[in-house]
């Protein structure tokens, strides 16, 4: 099968795609054949050598972190699924035409490839997130980063559960925001000003989606440092707030969640742009800017 790797750490050049073995389902795995892989920033955090220094990073190493398609091998075990459904999940090694995914959800009928393939990391992401910052219905969120692929998310899922969100973006993304249900702000100075104006009783929480060396500041705005959040900056902990990187415990819920609110009407993931396979580097080199609305997807169809 077609797939992307690298050989070395570098920018977006280093990616090529390779001629490889298809990899096989496991015992609880499910293989398919990829319709439409999604970018994360993760992604170019490992091949230009970001995380070399604390993550062990084996060469030739593959990306991408999910996708959607057909099923077309079951691993040992798995039941409630069948060869020929379609469904989008957490995967290693994604971008490839087919992948091994961990953990997935029914893709609904009414949900293009494109949209299901980039869904499963900003589900998982956004459903950890809200719940390990501990904020509930009738509650104020601060998101800061609100406009990126996880941000959507976040806004969405925590508007399903009644909770009132206000997010950060660029002014030419208010509406954008808006659209989602947040009350859309400017990020950078006089943010604990502004946040006050909106939020004249406080908010009981908040998540750094952007990593902008901001969690002191939350800090002070939320009040309690454990009610902040970060799936970014890894100093966090030692300002009393959370760090959260590892998938939960059953990720599969968070799929299934999103893909019931996608079906209600509840749930929408906007994608910037769509990408075929052939240019998987410029889709990488567009989210190293920094500045995706929603989210960038490659499609393999
Ligand atoms: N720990 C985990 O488990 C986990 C999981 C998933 C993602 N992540 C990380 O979380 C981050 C967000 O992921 P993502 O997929 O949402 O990224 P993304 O889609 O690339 O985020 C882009 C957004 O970031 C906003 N942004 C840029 N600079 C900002 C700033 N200084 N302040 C506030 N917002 C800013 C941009 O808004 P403007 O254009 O308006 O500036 C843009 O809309 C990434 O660093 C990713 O690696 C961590």
């Amino acid at each position: 099968m077609k797939a992307i790797q690298y050989t070395e750490f570098g920018g977006p050049d280093v990616l090529k795609m390779v001629e490889v073995d298809a990899p096989h389902a496991g015992p609880g795995e499910v293989r398919i054949a990829v319709r439409a892989a999604g970018i994360n920033p993760a992604d170019w955090k490992r091949f230009t050598g970001l995380f070399r220094d604390f993550m062990k990073i084996e060469l030739p190493a593959g990306v991408g972190f999910e996708a959607a398609g057909i099923v077309d091998e079951l691993g040992e075990g798995i039941t409630g699924i069948a060869l020929g459904d379609a469904v989008f999940g957490l995967a290693a090694d994604a971008m490839a035409e087919y992948a091994v995914l961990s953990s997935w959800a029914a893709k609904p009928d009414d949900m293009p490839f494109e949209v299901a393939g980039g869904l499963a990391v900003v589900a998982e992401t956004g459903t950890r997130a809200i719940d390990q910052v501990g904020v509930e219905a009738g509650q104020t969120l601060l998101v800061n980063g609100a406009a990126g692929g996880v941000g959507s998310a976040v806004i969405q899922l925590a508007r399903a559960r009644g909770i009132t969100v206000i997010g950060t973006a660029s002014e030419a993304k208010h509406d954008y925001l808006r659209g989602l249900g947040a009350i859309p702000t400017t990020y950078g100075p006089g943010l604990a000003d502004r946040v006050k104006r909106l939020a004249p009783d406080g908010v009981d929480a908040a998540l750094d989606l952007a990593g902008s060396g901001i969690i002191p500041e939350l800090i002070d705005i939320v009040g309690e440092p454990s009610r902040v959040l970060s799936i970014v900056d890894f100093s966090a902990p030692e300002h009393g707030a959370q760090f959260s990187t590892r998938p939960q415990d059953r990720p599969e819920r968070a799929l299934a969640e999103a893909a019931q609110l996608y079906s209600e009407g509840a749930f929408r993931l906007h994608l910037a742009k769509v990408f075929p396979f052939a240019q998987v580097g410029d889709a990488y080199a567009l989210s190293e800017e920094g500045h995706v609305t929603g989210k960038l997807v490659v499609s393999l169809a």
